[in-house]
């Protein structure tokens, strides 16, 4: 497996351009299965679970073709040779499960593998399921599949109150929704910048959606939706990531593409630990203060909260700020596995259940680190830069599935970083 080496060399300065998010990307490609017209998908990420994603809907009789390099996804689904997502492509990406909801909606039949669980914790799809249930459809969970049937007619609107914010299960039942008879409102529905995004598109292949980015969504199901050309929204936790490069080694960087309406937030509580943030037409220019930062306390809420998907990288800024900051998850638990890893750079980080304790040290050292999930494993690339000597980060596959050209990108500000290729176990 290869490994990423990190030498901690001083300030960052310069450009790194944002790509397209994927978490919008892997809700907005499922869309292609409610319509037999073309689905154009521009400023896409080029990363594995975009693959993923492209395989299983492939996998469903789908046409995926990508252009550009990546960067332009075209998607067709005249007609739906399998309405099965197998276990062997669910499991690999928990997201799988968005294909449920659009198959139902479109020929009201799927059967989708259940995801199981993921480092970051149980992570249930019983909101999803509930979800479509009050639409009509009838389930039955069989041999670790869910077989759905929608009734006869379809779909039919229905109000549906979420008894907890989720991303997924918005997003299943809004993609349903658009082709369901009649009038669906989604109510504690999640706010975050991906659910604007599969709403605008969806309004663009004719769907008539109303309230997206508050608790309450309207939509109004249609007969049929028609293809669409939309771009993908700027990637928000990629955009705070490399935020907080120049945050942790000094430097100003400007986020290409960034704008603070993505992350206020999370630019709130850098502000608090003493970085500036600028916003301009090109983007986000991020420096420090006054060369200290302070240690701050991180609530991760649902958006528009501090993402549960910048903490561990916020946890790595903290691990030298001036004093002691208390973080809490309430989003997953069991996500600080990245807190053991930074202490064995020399971190203080004590983690009791969903609150972590970090107090600042001068600074950190580098050492042989593990990736535990995504974010973990950026986390330690953020903590290796502002480290003194090397550190090594292994299973940087977690890496490939949510940052492109990490290192290119880096390296372009001025950082010592270099991915090690495995070598081949034996000769050449
Ligand atoms: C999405 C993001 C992920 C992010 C998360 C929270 C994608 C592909 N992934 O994940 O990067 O960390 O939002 O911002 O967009 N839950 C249930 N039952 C359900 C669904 C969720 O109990 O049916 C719980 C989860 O275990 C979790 C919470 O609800 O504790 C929020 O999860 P959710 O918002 O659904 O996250 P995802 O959509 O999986």
């Amino acid at each position: 497996m290869d490994t990423i080496l990190v030498r901690g060399n001083g300030p960052l300065n310069g450009e790194i351009e944002i790509a397209g998010a994927k978490n919008a990307c892997l809700t907005l490609m499922p869309a292609t299965l409610l319509t037999d017209e073309p689905l154009t998908l521009t400023n896409a990420p080029r990363l594995s679970d975009i693959r993923t994603m492209t395989e299983l809907l492939r996998s469903l009789g789908a046409e995926v073709a990508d252009l550009q390099d990546g960067r332009v996804l075209a998607l067709s689904s005249h007609a739906l040779s399998s309405h099965r997502a197998d276990y062997d492509i669910v499991r690999k990406m928990r997201a799988s499960i968005l294909v449920l909801g659009p198959m139902l909606a479109r020929d009201g039949q799927a059967i989708v593998s259940l995801p199981g669980g993921c480092a970051i914790g149980a992570r249930p799809v019983d909101l999803h399921l509930r979800a479509l249930e009050a639409m009509g459809a009838e389930l039955d969970l069989r041999d670790g599949y869910v077989h759905a049937k929608a009734p006869m007619g379809g779909l039919r609107g229905a109000v549906i109150e979420f008894p907890l914010v989720s991303v997924g299960a918005t997003e299943n039942a809004l993609l349903a929704a658009t082709l369901a008879r009649g009038t669906t409102v989604l109510k504690n529905a999640a706010r975050e910048p991906e659910i604007v995004d599969l709403a605008r598109c969806l309004r663009r292949m004719g769907a008539q959606i109303e309230g997206e980015g508050t608790g309450t969504i309207t939509i109004q199901g249609v007969d049929r939706l028609s293809g669409a050309t939309h771009p993908v929204v700027t990637d928000r936790i990629e955009l705070g990531t490399y935020m907080l490069a120049p945050a942790i080694c000094g430097g100003e960087v400007t986020c290409l593409g960034g704008r603070i309406e993505l992350v206020e937030s999370f630019c709130e509580t850098l502000d608090q630990a003493g970085i500036s943030v600028t916003e301009s037409d090109r983007g986000l220019t991020v420096s420090r203060k006054n060369g200290r930062v302070n240690a701050v306390n991180v609530v991760t809420e649902p958006f528009p909260g501090f993402p549960t998907d910048l903490q561990a990288q916020m946890m790595a800024l903290l691990c030298t700020a001036d004093g002691v900051s208390e973080l809490e998850e309430t989003i997953f638990e069991n996500r600080f596995m990245h807190a053991p890893e930074l202490a064995r750079m020399g971190a203080r980080i004590e983690v009791h259940g969903g609150h972590a304790r970090v107090t600042g040290v001068d600074r950190l050292r580098g050492a042989p680190v593990m990736a535990t999930d995504l974010r973990a494993s950026v986390s330690l690339i953020l903590a290796g830069l502002a480290a003194e000597g090397e550190t090594i980060v292994s299973r940087v596959y977690h890496l490939d599935r949510g940052y492109e050209k990490v290192v290119r990108k880096l390296r372009g500000v001025g950082a010592d970083i270099e991915r090690i290729k495995e070598q081949p176990a034996h000769g050449e």
